[in-house]
């Protein structure tokens, strides 16, 4: 176990790199089974998810070689059996879900552990069945497991009665070797959904209209292997985005794609942060008077629950009343009772927070309730007075590659203990 120490005020500077997306590479290391052939992903990130992702798989037989110095990935399915995956390295990775449609697309059947909750929200999986099932599977849940059968899967229209990302992408995996063509209608509009697409297609996919709310896909007989290079991580640039502003500093972030990071861009802009990009390269400037402002979390293109606790961080520091309102998941205010331990102000209304921002938080003992509240605590401990230690740290490493090695670059004062 260990845990961050982190002791505020200093001003940031210099540069940070980008890693890739996870949430864009761990779909696609589900999608690369769809093919006997070796994929390849280059420039990977090198997190806890993806060795974790990568488990599961072995215990299916796929061959997994991650090389951690090349941030190089080479996945053979040609091995891999239609056997129940590891249900401990399952259970430890709701993403791990994601194997189901690329399973069933593969084998015409599989058998997995079913995904728990998780700190944020329940988290249900009821459209990735409801389209498995419109693609002419049997699908069974019951005694803590889903199980689907397919004697062949054939296209079919879905509409989802939600944007899921995770079920935009389960869908798409088993649609593409589907007989016929599928339609997705209110899919997912996230970027990590056309990566996923721009990856599969790379392998003899027909995916048509990935990023936008309908998608097309023409089945194909068979996928080939493919290298891919996963797009930039949104959320970490974001995540240094507001590290500059809520130190009230001026850093340069390389590894950023503006289209990808509008919202936050907007949001950010309007609470007075000034913001240059050339490329993909972006500086962040929050030396400037910061204002509050209210925000609502949205499906891609609206502002992304995976900044909403970041966000919530630096408007605990502004003064004036900011409302953030979370949309996406049921329990993303898990960190306002941490932030509080720090100083903060901020009082929780169902989906609603409301943040008066305080004159200085103040160094405490917190801990990461999940991945997105730790990086977002890491972000008060780097603005606030004296030490804060961050524990269950692990929550940060399943989706920040070196997140202190990161901060340290940056000038921070910064280290990880071991406890
Ligand atoms: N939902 C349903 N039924 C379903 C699927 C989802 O009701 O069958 C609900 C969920 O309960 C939730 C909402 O729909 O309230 C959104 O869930 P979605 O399926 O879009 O999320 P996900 O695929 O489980 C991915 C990311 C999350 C990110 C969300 C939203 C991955 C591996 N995870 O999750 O990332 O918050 O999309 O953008 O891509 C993170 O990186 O910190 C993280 C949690």
């Amino acid at each position: 176990m260990s845990k961050i120490i982190v002791r505020g005020g200093n001003i940031l500077k210099g540069e940070v790199n980008i890693s890739a997306a996870k949430n864009s590479v761990l779909p696609i290391i589900a999608g690369c089974i769809l093919s006997d052939d070796k994929c390849i992903i280059d420039q990977a990130p090198m997190l806890e998810d993806v060795f974790v992702i990568s488990d599961v798989l072995r215990s299916v037989c796929a061959e997994i070689d991650v090389n951690r110095k090349d941030s190089r990935i080479i996945i053979d399915s040609t091995a891999i059996k239609d056997c129940e995956p590891a249900g401990e390295l399952v259970r430890k990775m709701r993403g791990s879900f994601l194997l189901m449609g690329p399973m069933i697309s593969r084998f015409g059947r599989f058998k997995l552990s079913l995904p728990g909750g998780c700190n944020i929200g329940t988290r249900p999986i009821d459209l990735h069945l409801k389209g498995f099932s419109a693609l002419g599977a049997e699908v069974n849940v019951g005694h803590g497991y889903v199980e689907a059968y397919a004697k062949k899967l054939i296209g079919s229209k879905i509409y989802l009665d939600f944007p899921s990302v995770g079920a935009t992408e389960n869908i798409m995996m088993a649609a593409v070797m589907a007989e016929g063509e599928t339609i997705i209608e209110n899919a997912a509009a996230e970027p990590e959904i056309e990566d996923l697409a721009k990856f599969l297609n790379s392998m003899g996919a027909n995916i048509i209209g990935a990023g936008s709310g309908t998608i097309r896909i023409i089945g194909v007989k068979s996928l080939r292997g493919t290298t891919h290079r996963p797009i930039y991580d949104r959320i970490e640039a974001g995540t240094f985005m507001i590290a500059a502003a809520i130190t009230r500093s001026r850093i340069k972030i390389n590894g950023v794609n503006e289209e990808h990071l509008k919202p936050v861009i907007a949001k950010l802009t309007e609470a007075g942060v000034f913001i240059k990009i050339e490329g993909d390269t972006m500086v962040v400037d929050g030396t400037g008077d910061l204002k509050p402002i209210d925000i609502k979390t949205m499906p891609y293109p609206g502002f992304p629950t995976d900044m909403q606790s970041q966000i919530a961080g630096l408007l605990s520091t502004v003064h004036g009343t900011s409302i953030i309102t979370e949309t996406i998941f049921e329990n993303r205010f898990m960190h306002a009772a941490e932030m509080k331990r720090m100083g903060a102000n901020i009082k929780i209304d169902g989906r609603s927070a409301v943040i008066e921002g305080v004159n200085k938080l103040t160094g405490a003992e917190v801990r990461a309730t999940d991945l997105r509240a730790g990086a977002a605590l890491i972000l008060c401990g780097l603005a606030a007075e004296g030490e804060t230690q961050v524990t269950d740290i692990y929550h940060v490493d399943r989706g920040y590659v070196d997140i202190e090695k990161k901060f340290q670059g940056l000038d921070a004062d910064i280290e990880r203990v071991n406890v």
